[in-house]
């Protein structure tokens, strides 16, 4: 089913890529009165938050409708921030290959200086904020030099934002442009931030649990993002983002209609919001093993997974931006001994300073247990960071325990792999809890860690990982009914086929 979806798309790519061909587009803007060959080019242009989180799906996106729709080419705006050395690989290897996607590095801006944010949301929203000038400044190129003197064939038709990049909204509305939001997390995340600023007298008091109306289930506080209760600004960066969100022409969402039924029908219902597009899942299934900085690590754990048999091994990996204590890292180690099973674990080191990302040990000693390596060499098999996509493809990976960003758990129902939730940080609890109680797909290890506050003992990690490898039938099952719905949605006639191209109707009618 995939291979098909991959032809489809790959023979578009090869339309689009003759049609911004110099000698074509010369050869369309000649007047052909006797056919309609004229093809308006239309130019997308994309901004996302520098966070890999949200970067890698919107880029996927942009590639996805520009291989759909071959009068389309896009431009990614980039931001830069100082400590993301991955984002600059990750640019690079894409720059290297040639799609009709182009990539425009925006001038650096000052930073915002600590004594102007208390979080990492409110460093982001004020980053964004302060390249307004810049976005205009490359928008207006773009316009200039996209646009032919002599005739009127490329037409920039659209600004897409990200969930914190709502900024750029404005400089999209002084120059004409509709604006749409991608919003790169679940339905039910959305819905949360738009309910937010309804609830946010209660938050103050002691309610243990919300309604809101994207969550069948009362929401405990416990899984709310750690950012809405931060006292300096409280929830006002969600819901400010949230508002703004209403401000848009249309808001595309990498979920599908088979996954999040209830969540996606309460936006429906919202009669405040734009028309809302799910369209997922967009995935990025070659994913960092296309540019991963550390080509010997990655054969040598393929090489070691090849060596395992079918849905033998338990895979532990906590993201991009994820790590734990050394006590937790102890405990996980020795519940790993003691259920015996094999394991392929990503273990980082914590970041040294705040907005950096972690990075891998240079070595395991001052970590890991004494002697745990050693011990364990015959079943195990710790790395650093790892091409998670490409580990989850592998047949001889049979649970994933994971920190629940939503991209992980849409490869992970991709690839048929059921998940054991440790979620660590933004609003991965909310996930792990639609996941394990709202959609029953998921297996709970925590849905409320907070790491540094919680410990899970190496005793909860045995036991977890025993239940999971021995059964939990019905999950398997109903993961892999999921898996097979996600393949289907972007199948022609599929429910995320459908709304893109009602999408791409909506962009090349005017
Ligand atoms: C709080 O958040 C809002 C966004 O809603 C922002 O405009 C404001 O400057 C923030 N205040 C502080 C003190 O950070
Ligand atoms: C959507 O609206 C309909 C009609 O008012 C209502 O019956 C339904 O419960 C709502 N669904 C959600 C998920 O909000
Ligand atoms: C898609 O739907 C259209 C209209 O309902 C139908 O004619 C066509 O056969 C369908 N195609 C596939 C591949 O199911």
């Amino acid at each position: 089913m995939m291979d098909e979806t991959e032809m489809k798309l790959s023979s578009h790519t090869f339309l689009s890529l003759l049609l911004i061909h110099p000698y074509i587009s010369i050869f369309v803007s000649l007047p052909l009165p006797l056919y309609n060959l004229t093809m308006t080019r239309i130019e997308l242009v994309f901004i996302a938050t520098p966070a890999m989180g949200n970067l890698v799906p919107m880029v996927e996106f942009a590639n996805l409708l520009t291989k759909q729709d071959p009068r389309f080419s896009a431009t990614v705006l980039i931001i830069t921030v100082p400590h993301r050395p991955i984002i600059t690989t990750y640019f690079n290897s894409l720059s290297s290959s040639s799609t009709n996607l182009r990539f425009l590095h925006l001038p650096t801006v000052d930073p915002p200086t600590p004594d102007q944010y208390q979080t990492n949301v409110g460093f982001i929203s004020l980053l964004i904020e302060k390249h307004k000038h810049r976005v205009k400044h490359a928008l207006i190129d773009i316009i200039k030099t996209e646009s032919p003197s002599d005739s009127d064939s490329v037409q920039l038709a659209a600004l897409f934002v990200d969930m914190f990049t709502t900024a750029i909204i404005d400089v999209a509305a002084e120059l004409n442009l509709p604006s749409y939001l991608f919003f790169a997390s679940p339905a039910s995340f959305l819905g949360f931030t738009l309910h937010l600023s309804q609830i946010e007298t209660e938050l103050t008091d002691s309610n243990t649990e919300f309604r809101f109306p994207c969550f069948k289930n009362s929401l405990p506080r416990s899984v709310f993002p750690k950012l809405v209760f931060n006292e300096k600004n409280g929830s006002s960066w969600l819901s400010h983002h949230a508002r703004r969100y209403k401000e848009t022409k249309g808001i595309i969402v990498n979920t599908l209609e088979e996954l999040e039924p209830h969540a996606l029908q309460s936006l429906y219902n919202d009669s405040q919001l734009p028309r809302v597009y799910p369209i997922g899942p967009i995935l990025d299934l070659h994913g960092s093993a296309r540019w991963n900085p550390n080509a010997v690590q990655y054969k040598r754990i393929m090489e070691w997974l090849d060596m395992q048999t079918k849905s033998s091994v338990v895979f532990l990996c906590f993201g991009s931006m994820g790590s734990l204590s050394m006590g937790q890292v102890a405990q996980i180690a020795f519940g790993l001994e003691r259920a015996g099973f094999r394991f392929l674990w990503a273990l980082r080191e914590p970041p040294k300073a705040r907005l950096e990302d972690p990075k891998d040990y240079t070595n395991y000693d001052n970590v890991l247990p004494d002697g745990f390596l050693e011990r364990t060499a015959e079943i195990g098999l710790v790395c650093g960071w790892v091409p998670q996509a490409k580990v989850l493809a592998h047949k001889a990976v049979g649970v994933f325990v994971s920190h629940c960003g939503w991209n992980s758990i849409l490869e992970s129902l991709w690839y048929e792999v059921p998940i054991a939730t440790w979620p660590i940080y933004a609003e991965q609890h909310m996930n792990a809890f639609e996941m394990v109680k709202e959609l029953g797909l998921a297996v709970e290890i925590r849905l409320d860690y907070r790491d540094g506050e919680d410990l899970v003992k190496g005793e909860e990690v045995e036991r977890c990982v025993r239940y999971l490898m021995n059964g939990c039938d019905e999950i398997r099952r109903k993961v892999k009914d999921m898996g097979e719905k996600c393949k289907m949605s972007l199948m022609k006639n599929g429910s995320s086929y459908v709304n893109l191209v009602s999408l791409i109707e909506e962009l090349t009618s005017s």
